[in-house]
């Protein structure tokens, strides 16, 4: 019987993201049993240290740190985990790349294109493996659309359009920055809805259907100032609040994006559609399971849009779970992106979206932000997204 090979996780940050990983390295165990890596829950660093030591005794982590500069210099601890705001990623990725840690970090990868650049030149300077934390690809039915399109059996693409929709800020009460509301700052955020919700958007679509090539983009700051925390003081909103844009992919085909965190009714409605030369598929996050697939190619009287269930033990994931027709949540896509990533580990390979993977999704922001602001096409720089 062979042991398993320890990964020694030194998690920073225990807001939301700090839950979704600490339970995706806990249930990895129970639910991939075959793979050689375990993921060992070593320490867990937040700044308050009766919170940090409160989180680690609830989700089981060995020992805490208040600062994660000592988390980084402690030499049992294998991989850092970056759960922290966006402002942090660049400043603790280059410093653990440095100590020669593996990677996994929360998304937007940084800011902008400068420190995502700086952090892809340090992890591979180092040669560690990294991840960054796009996990909608790892929910079963996207990852089905994905093995569709490459199928070919959507054949030609010609249209990709993504919503992100959210209604939490239409209030010019919400503060911004400081705990909770870091997103409204600029600062700490890098930008708004770009960065927080149409990255992901755009990570799926590079993922499903390449590179995007070029791309035109009116953004707006419906509410223009609103109180900061840490100053106490009302300041000028500096992110986009709302965010459209259309885009060439270079495969030919057109893309249209839309985030907003003014939609009144919608908590977190993601939905992509893809229209080819001979079917379509479209996915929505509040109905995750499925993935409905349109086929010209069968008999018309029964043509129609299907709905799939994205439960059976031959479709992504599934043969780990429960049994056909049970679905699975929003938490097992980062149960998913732990085991692959420990996966790449035992193989060697890259664990898509690496760091430099990433960096094509902050090109796409960055232009997306720079188009909005010229009132003027911008070309992203993104030659190839291929993985
Ligand atoms: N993959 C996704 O779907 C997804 C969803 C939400 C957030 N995110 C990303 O995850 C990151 C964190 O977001 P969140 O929603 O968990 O934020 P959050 O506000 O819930 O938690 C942030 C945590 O970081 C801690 N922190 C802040 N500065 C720190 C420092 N210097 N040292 C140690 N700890 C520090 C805070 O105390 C808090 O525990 C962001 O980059 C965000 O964009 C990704």
């Amino acid at each position: 019987m062979s042991a398993k090979k320890d990964l020694r996780i030194g998690l920073i940050g225990t807001g939301f993201m700090g839950r979704t990983h600490s339970n995706g390295y806990r249930r990895v165990p129970n639910f991939f049993p075959q793979l050689a890596y375990n993921p060992v829950l070593k320490a867990v660093c937040s700044r308050n240290r009766e919170k940090v030591q409160a989180f680690a005794d609830q989700w089981g982590y060995e020992s805490v740190e208040t600062d994660w500069r000592a988390l980084i210099a402690r030499d049992d601890i294998d991989a850092v985990d970056i759960c922290t705001p966006n402002d942090s990623h660049a400043e603790i990725a280059i410093a653990a790349a440095a100590a020669g840690k593996m990677i996994l970090c929360e998304k937007p990868l940084a800011r902008n294109v400068a420190e995502a650049e700086q952090m892809v030149e340090a992890a591979e300077k180092a040669g560690v493996q990294t991840t960054v934390w796009y996990n909608y690809r790892r929910i079963p039915a996207v990852t089905l659309a994905k093995q569709i399109v490459d199928s070919g059996k959507l054949g030609k693409i010609f249209h990709y359009r993504a919503n992100f929709l959210q209604d939490w800020t239409i209030s010019a009460d919400v503060p911004q920055g400081g705990t909770g509301t870091w997103r409204m700052d600029v600062d700490a955020a890098g930008s708004g809805v770009t960065g927080d919700l149409l990255a992901h958007c755009i990570d799926t679509a590079m993922w499903l259907n390449g590179a995007i090539s070029d791309v035109s983009a009116v953004t707006e700051t419906f509410v223009k100032e609103r109180m900061h925390q840490l100053t106490g003081k009302v300041q000028p909103v500096g992110i986009d609040d709302a965010c459209i844009f259309h885009c060439h992919f270079a495969n030919g085909s057109l893309g249209l994006f839309e985030s907003t965190r003014y939609a009144r009714g919608h908590k977190a409605l993601y939905t992509f559609e893809i229209n080819g030369e001979h079917a379509s598929i479209r996915w929505d996050l509040h109905d995750l399971n499925r993935l409905e697939y349109f086929d010209h190619s069968d008999e018309s009287i029964v043509r129609g849009w299907r709905s799939i269930h994205v439960t059976d033990g031959d479709q992504p994931y599934m043969d780990k779970w429960w049994v056909p027709g049970l679905g699975i949540g929003y938490e097992h896509s980062f149960i998913h992106q732990v085991a692959d990533f420990l996966k790449s580990l035992e193989t060697g390979e890259p664990c898509s979206p690496n760091f430099r993977d990433a960096l094509e999704t902050q090109k796409v922001c960055e232009a997306v932000i720079e188009s909005a602001n010229t009132r003027s096409w911008k070309d992203t720089g993104v030659q190839t997204f291929t993985m």
